[in-house]
């Protein structure tokens, strides 16, 4: 019923978040090659920005979101095949895929380091991780103080959601040989996730 719940939610989230991120995410997809791995895409709120034609390869854990992405691919005018497995062991590859994307994704997985660890070794040299993802607030911030009361509640209610999760430090450990962040504050009345980044990580 959680699962359940979630795509139903994921869905009514992606109506409202498309308009605040469409500028961000229009630049961070603006050259895309016609192969894409997507880790945790959910109903597939990226697929609007990718090229028509596009082959997405889809790692999504949750099964009842299946037949939305078959369907958000179809009316997106692209091909895709979905794998039910977690991010933390992805069965591509090493140094085999091009583009990785991941977005709302490393709030949500179990381990961000051995996700980062898996992307850093399917990308090829010179590959990228294209990301955005809500983090933790400055330290000392009246919202970090929110996320901290926060956090209990919303990891139960958004199925292990972690509010005060320090993704750009993950980012930054992780093995990439560039590392770029943008922080910017989305404008949503959902205040706790309105600390963002936008990262473009290269292999
Ligand atoms: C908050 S949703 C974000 C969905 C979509 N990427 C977006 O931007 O709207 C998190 C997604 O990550 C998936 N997910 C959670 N844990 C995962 C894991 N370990 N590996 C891959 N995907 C995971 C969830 O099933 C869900 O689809």
């Amino acid at each position: 019923l959680l699962d359940e719940c979630n795509v139903a939610a994921l869905r009514l989230l992606d109506r409202h978040f498309d308009g605040h991120y469409r500028r961000i995410k229009r630049e961070l997809f603006a050259e895309l090659p016609t192969s894409i791995l997507e880790l945790g895409p959910g109903t597939g709120a990226n697929f609007r920005y990718y090229p028509r034609g596009s082959h997405v390869v889809a790692v999504e854990p949750n099964r009842l979101a299946h037949h939305v992405l078959r369907r958000e691919a179809r009316r997106r005018g692209l091909t895709i095949d979905i794998i039910a497995c977690e991010a933390e062991a992805l069965p591509q590859e090493t140094a085999s895929i091009g583009v990785v994307v991941g977005t709302l994704l490393l709030c949500s997985v179990r381990d961000p380091g051995a996700v980062l660890r898996e992307v850093c070794r399917v990308l090829r040299p010179g590959g990228r991780f294209l990301a955005v993802e809500h983090v933790a607030a400055p330290p000392a911030s009246a919202a970090h103080a929110w996320q901290r009361r926060l956090a209990g509640v919303w990891r139960s209610l958004f199925n292990g959601c972690d509010l005060c999760r320090e993704t750009e430090h993950w980012l930054r450990r992780a093995d990439f040989a560039d590392v770029g962040i943008e922080h910017f504050t989305l404008a949503t009345p959902i205040f706790p996730i309105r600390s963002q980044i936008v990262a473009r990580c290269t292999r």
